[in-house]
């Protein structure tokens, strides 16, 4: 019986001593992870949203945009009515002589022709993607009407060069050696012929018609040679669009004189200043040749404004007649391109005996 008891005790005590000291093991490591699959095709990167958009898009933005442009002789299209329906002169005269011109066509007359608004220049975008710019009617390379040269700014200002360029070069008047006019019966009678060595000045409008800038950068249309200057490179856009203040710069097409000194001219202290000095000392040389081409028969004076005068001149006369006209039709007082410019008086004064 004692026996029975011990082995009952004996085998409580180590049942007890199992459920109390007994405990888990620890667990086992971890198997080894399956390798990883391979990874997807990344997705086409989006169109950065409204950020991009906005740049330009704002209603601030576009009202300073609209209220510069408001004040640019785009928008007033001063010549419009007088030019802008005028086959050969519709092309640069108005927004849908442009067009038209654009389009391929030609010296189309147009019944009801309108000044630049913001089509005239812009298009739509082509794409919405990455790098969105101003869309634009053109920025292709231009072919100059003067000689055929092809005029690459490589920039937007290539959109300027279709119509601030010269329609007419010398060539055209050193080509005239007679004079004829329609008699009462239609039928042509010779005026006169043009002596050799001299050359006929035909029309109070004679001259690289009326914005020869694109012409004048590049160092073509008068007579004398120069490299392109520096200016060339800077392009019509960057000077006369550049940062905008509310009457300058921008689609104002006012040069922002800010933006020289910025980007170039950082030595000059007073960039205004500095340009009337410069323009003045051309506008004295221009004056002192339209003088002389007065007393020559090329110019005429009327209320200190000077226009060609209808007449036959000497050869040299002519070309400083030109010279003249290259310079003053461009209308920037010599900025365009300083050295090329220089060359030009130096040359007129030169034939007219000034120098
Ligand atoms: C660098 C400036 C610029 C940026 C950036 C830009 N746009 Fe434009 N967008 C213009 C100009 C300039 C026009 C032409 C405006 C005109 O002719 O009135 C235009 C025209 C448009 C037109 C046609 C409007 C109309 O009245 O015909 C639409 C639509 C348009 N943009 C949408 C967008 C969207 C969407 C984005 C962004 C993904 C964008 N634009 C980014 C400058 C910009
Ligand atoms: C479709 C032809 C055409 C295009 C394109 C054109 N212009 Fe003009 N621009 C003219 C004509 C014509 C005038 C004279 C406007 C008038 O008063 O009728 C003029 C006037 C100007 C003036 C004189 C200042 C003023 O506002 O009165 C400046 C400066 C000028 N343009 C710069 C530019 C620049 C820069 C570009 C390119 C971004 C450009 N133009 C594109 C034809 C054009
Ligand atoms: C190749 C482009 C082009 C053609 C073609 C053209 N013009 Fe112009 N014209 C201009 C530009 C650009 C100006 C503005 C120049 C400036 O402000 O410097 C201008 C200015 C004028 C002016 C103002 C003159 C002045 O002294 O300010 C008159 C007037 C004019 N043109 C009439 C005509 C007539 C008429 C024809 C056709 C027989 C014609 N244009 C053909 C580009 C052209
Ligand atoms: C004579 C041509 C011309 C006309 C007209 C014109 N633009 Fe522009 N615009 C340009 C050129 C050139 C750029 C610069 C493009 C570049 O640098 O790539 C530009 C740039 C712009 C830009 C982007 C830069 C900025 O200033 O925000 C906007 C927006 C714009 N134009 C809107 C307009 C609107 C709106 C109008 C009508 C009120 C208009 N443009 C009329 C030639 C023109
Ligand atoms: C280096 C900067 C610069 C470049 C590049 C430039 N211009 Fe000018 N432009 C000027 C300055 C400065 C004036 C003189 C403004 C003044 O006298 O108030 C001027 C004058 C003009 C004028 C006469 C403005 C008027 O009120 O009669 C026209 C038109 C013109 N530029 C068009 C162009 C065209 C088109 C191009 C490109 C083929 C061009 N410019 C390139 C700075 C520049």
């Amino acid at each position: 019986m004692s026996k029975k008891i011990n082995l009952f005790a004996i085998l409580v005590l180590a049942l007890m001593v199992m459920f109390t000291v007994s405990c888990e093991g620890p667990a086992g490591e971890d198997g080894a992870a399956g390798a990883a699959g391979a990874n997807g095709t990344d997705g086409v990167d989006g169109v950065d949203g409204n950020v991009s958009c906005l740049t330009c898009h704002t209603q601030d933005n576009m009202d300073s945009v609209n209220g510069l442009f408001a004040l640019s002789g785009h928008s007033a299209g001063n010549y419009v009515g007088y030019a802008g329906g005028r086959g050969s002169c519709a092309r640069c005269h108005s927004s849908e002589g442009f067009m038209d011109y654009l389009a391929g066509y030609g010296g189309e007359n147009i019944a009801y022709p309108s000044a630049w608004s913001c089509g005239t220049c812009h298009g739509n975008h082509g794409s919405l993607e990455e790098g969105i710019s101003a869309p634009l009617q053109t920025s292709a390379a231009v072919t100059m009407i003067e000689d055929g040269t092809v005029v690459d700014f490589g920039s937007a200002s290539n959109l300027c060069a279709n119509c601030h360029q010269s329609r007419r070069g010398y060539a055209y008047y050193e080509a005239i050696d007679s004079v004829w006019t329609d008699d009462v019966n239609g039928n042509d009678s010779l005026d006169f012929v043009v002596p050799d060595g001299s050359v006929y000045i035909n029309s109070s409008h004679a001259g690289p018609h009326h914005g020869p800038q694109t012409n004048t950068l590049k160092g073509m249309s008068g007579y004398g040679a120069s490299s392109e200057g520096t200016h060339t490179s800077v392009g019509c856009v960057s000077c006369h669009m550049g940062d905008a203040t509310a009457t300058e710069g921008g689609h104002s097409f006012v040069p922002n004189l800010e933006n020289c000194t910025v980007a170039c001219h950082s030595t000059v202290t007073d960039i205004a200043a500095y340009l009337t000095e410069k323009q003045d000392a051309v506008s004295v040389r221009l004056t002192a040749i339209a003088d002389a081409l007065v007393t020559a028969g090329a110019l005429a004076e009327e209320d200190g404004e000077y226009h060609p005068h209808v007449g036959v001149v000497t050869e040299d006369e002519f070309k400083a007649f030109w010279n003249y006209m290259v310079v003053y039709e461009d209308h920037s007082h010599g900025v365009h391109n300083p050295g090329y410019f220089n060359t030009l008086l130096t040359g007129a004064e030169f034939n007219l005996g000034l120098d």
